[in-house]
């Protein structure tokens, strides 16, 4: 069963580091989902941390604590530093990011990929929730991967897994769930690029929505 097979491969690669994992935490289920395979394979050595761009949804905030609690876990915040800020006041402001590709790409390189080139400084390896299922860009995801933009290993833990997986899981057991889920959110991100969906409509299609889906991506992950 696949739930068994992804704690086992996860331990598997897992033994292969020694020293700090860091598992990024995006007020998501599948990262939730990734703690709970994580704690089952017993595997200690773990850093749990979130890049708070200062642009999260309110129900995000109470969500994390909430995971905090769940797991008996401390997730450490990493933001925008206030020279990245500035850059984004001048240059791009509430909405700039709407404008063009460029300036959307340039609020999340400084509220995202800075903070995250951050919290990976001593990592061995990070590990992320992407699956090949959420978007066209994500088709070639495999459970590990040598990530180039960081210079350290990446393993995706539920890179296979059907978006009925996840929600049988959380199902299975009891995890609790990011509001903004039973309010249409398929997808959550920002709250100037994070909308809810319609019934029907793609998973991602609620995030950069005035965007093409070949380019929805954060910059986070590059395929
Ligand atoms: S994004 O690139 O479009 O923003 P997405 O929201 O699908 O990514 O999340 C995919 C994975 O990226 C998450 O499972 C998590 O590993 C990482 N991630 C995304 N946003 C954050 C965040 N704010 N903090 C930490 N990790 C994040
Ligand atoms: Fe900026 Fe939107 Fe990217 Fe968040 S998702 S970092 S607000 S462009």
């Amino acid at each position: 069963m696949l739930f068994n097979k992804s704690i086992q491969r996860l331990q598997e690669t897992l033994i292969r580091f020694d020293g700090k994992i860091s598992l990024a935490f995006s007020h998501q289920i599948e990262d939730v989902i990734t703690i709970d395979l994580l704690i089952k394979t017993g595997i200690k050595n773990i850093e749990f941390f979130t890049l708070n761009t200062h642009k999260l949804f309110k129900e995000s905030l109470e969500y994390q604590s909430i995971i905090e609690d769940f797991f008996n876990i401390n997730i450490k915040s990493y933001s925008p530093t206030k020279k990245s800020l500035q850059i984004i006041d001048e240059t791009i402001g509430e909405f700039g990011m709407r404008e063009s590709l460029e300036k959307r790409k340039q609020c999340c390189y400084e509220r995202k990929i800075v903070p995250l080139k951050d919290a990976l400084k001593n990592s061995k390896a990070w590990i992320s929730g992407i699956r090949i299922a959420q978007s066209v860009t994500r088709v070639d995801t495999k459970l590990l991967e040598f990530d180039k933009q960081f210079g350290i290993y990446k393993i995706n833990p539920l890179f296979d897994w059907s978006d009925e997986q996840v929600w049988e899981y959380t199902k299975n057991y009891s995890l609790p769930i990011n509001k903004l889920y039973e309010k249409g959110f398929k997808s959550i991100g920002c709250t100037p690029c994070t909308r809810a969906v319609k019934e029907g409509e793609d998973i991602r299609a609620g995030r950069w929505w005035w965007e093409n889906p070949n380019h929805k991506e954060c910059g986070l992950h590059s395929h």
